[in-house]
């Protein structure tokens, strides 16, 4: 008798210690932030050691972005931001088409979308008589000595956004 009133014991502590544990799980994911809170985040990248002419892609708000260090004979474009010395193109690599991502050719220093033809020049221009209507469009940022902050729209971005260089 008293063996089975160890199992009922045992049992019913067992039960107890798994709703605890049930109670601390739930717990714990009311206190996590929610994805979009984790989504509407920074992002910070480091372009100390972006090399030139080979394009970076980075992830923002579920967005490919971008970051491509513009080579040196390639010509000043008031859409790129400025590092120093280093003039660096940085976009929401999204075809302002239809949405494809295009790829970037260093030999022709060009951005293009295999969907439907559409071609950027290396500053995110889109080329005349092809589908893109708009220039790839430029993320909010903020320069913090060497390294780029997606997600916060610092002075050079607002210059860019009043001059209509990016929407
Ligand atoms: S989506 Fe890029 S050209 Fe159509």
């Amino acid at each position: 008798m008293s063996s089975r009133r160890d199992f009922m014991g045992m049992a019913l502590g067992g039960f107890t210690a798994l709703g605890g544990i049930g109670a601390l799980y739930a717990m714990k994911r009311s206190w996590d932030p929610l994805p979009s809170v984790k989504a509407a985040g920074f992002t910070t990248i480091d372009l100390s050691t972006a090399e030139e002419n080979i394009l970076s892609v980075e992830k923002w708000r579920g967005k490919p972005i971008f970051v491509l260090k513009k080579p040196k004979d390639a010509p000043a474009n008031d859409r790129d931001v400025v590092i120093g010395a280093d003039r660096f193109h940085v976009s929401i690599g999204l075809c302002t088409h239809l949405g494809c991502i295009p790829a970037y050719f260093g030999d022709e220093k060009k951005f293009k979308c295999a969907c439907h033809g559409g071609e950027f020049d290396v500053s995110g221009i889109n080329l005349p008589n092809l589908p893109p209507p708009s220039p790839l469009e430029i993320p909010p940022f903020k320069i913090d000595g060497t390294k780029l902050v997606l997600g916060e729209a610092g002075a050079e971005y607002k210059k860019m956004l009043n001059a209509g260089l990016t929407v």
